[in-house]
């Protein structure tokens, strides 16, 4: 069809937060998080810059990086579980903050599976009668306004920022798609695995639900991580089947950046420990950011070349996960 990435780009934050900052917060240690998640800093964005604010710098990014201009952008697809607000959208204030023209524009609530599922939809759109020309599809996250400072199980977790891609159809049938073969997918039974059970309708904002800090991240850790494992593991099986190519063709995996162990595990599983990509000790994890970064870092460091094979991957709340084999 000619639906190709035509660029890439990435808001980061410029406040670091280190493992050793953490240590003077909550009771634990430099050895512990690095051995046990490979993190060693985040990004942790200002207290006045919101998701929409870091999506519309990756937004901008990307546009350079594609030559375009936001006049040119027929759909703006937001992944995000940290908007701005309950609404309006992030993509609607992303839409305003880069001067696009009045095209549509929602945002996808999948926790960190977010982005691929964006990339799906997105590719859906335009390859539907819809037929969008040119789709700006974009994860941005301000992870650390829902962490617990106090619970040092999860805030040495995650960290914040955006990144985001182009999309165009150019139209030509002898093009090949970006989208070689995708999987998405869900398990909602174990749903209470990793929650913010407050600020929703099931919780609205109280004095009691503010100060028992029910709008932070809860998450039955150990579970998630063989969760995450096996679903990224299938997810990737799944999509290399479907497109016939077999992982020594594989020229990047990029997994969601969540925990050094859970890459090691899937990337070992696949046996293409050799072809991952891997920034977890920079950022963390930063949600439905993460692997828009890893894509970013790859193009702008030149380590991607026309018709490479990348498969991404990734697992997140609801419980959701996500792949997809994408051709540069
Ligand atoms: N520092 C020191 N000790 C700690 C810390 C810490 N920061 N956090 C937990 N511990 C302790 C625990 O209290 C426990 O102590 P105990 O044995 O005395 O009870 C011990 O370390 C072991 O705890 P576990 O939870 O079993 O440790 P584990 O090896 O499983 O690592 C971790 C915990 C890193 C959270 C891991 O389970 C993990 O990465 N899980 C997946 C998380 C994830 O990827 N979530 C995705 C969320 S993204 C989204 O969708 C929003």
């Amino acid at each position: 069809m000619g639906i190709r990435i035509i660029g890439t780009g990435r808001c980061i934050p410029e406040n670091i937060l280190t493992n050793d900052d953490l240590e003077k917060m909550v009771d634990t240690s430099d050895e512990w998080i690095v051995t046990r998640t490979g993190i060693k800093v985040r990004h942790i964005a200002d207290k006045d810059q919101t998701s929409s604010d870091m999506a519309a710098v990756a937004a901008k990014n990307a546009l350079d990086n594609a030559g375009i201009t936001a006049d040119m952008i027929d759909l703006i697809v937001v992944s995000t579980v940290t908007p701005d607000y309950a609404f309006p959208s992030v993509s609607a204030l992303v839409q305003k903050k880069i001067g696009a023209r009045k095209c549509p524009c929602f945002d996808i609530e999948a926790a960190c599976s977010g982005f691929l599922y964006a990339l799906n939809t997105a590719y859906g759109m335009m390859a539907s009668p819809l037929a969008y020309k040119r789709v700006l599809v974009i994860g941005a996250e301000k992870m650390t306004s829902l962490v617990n400072w106090e619970d040092r199980s999860t805030c040495v977790l995650f960290g914040d920022g955006s990144a985001a891609v182009v999309l165009e159809n150019d139209g030509n049938p002898d093009t090949p798609d970006f989208y070689v073969a995708g999987e998405v997918a869900a398990d909602g039974e174990v749903s209470d695995l990793l929650i913010v059970p407050g600020g929703g309708s099931a919780m609205p904002a109280t004095v009691e639900s503010v100060t028992g800090k029910f709008h932070t991240i809860k998450m039955g850790g150990p579970k998630t991580f063989q969760l995450a494992v096996t679903s990224m593991v299938t997810a990737c099986r799944k999509v290399l089947e479907k497109s016939g190519v077999s992982p020594e063709e594989v020229v990047w995996a990029i997994p969601h950046q969540a925990n050094r162990r859970i890459i090691d595990a899937v990337a070992n599983k696949l046996g293409i420990p050799e072809k991952v990509y891997l920034n977890v000790d920079r950022y963390g994890n930063t949600s439905s950011a993460s692997i828009g970064i890893c894509l970013d870092e790859l193009n702008r460091e030149g380590k991607i070349k026309k018709g490479d094979l990348i498969l991404a991957a990734s697992f997140g709340a609801g419980l959701t996960w996500a792949a997809l084999l994408i051709r540069w």
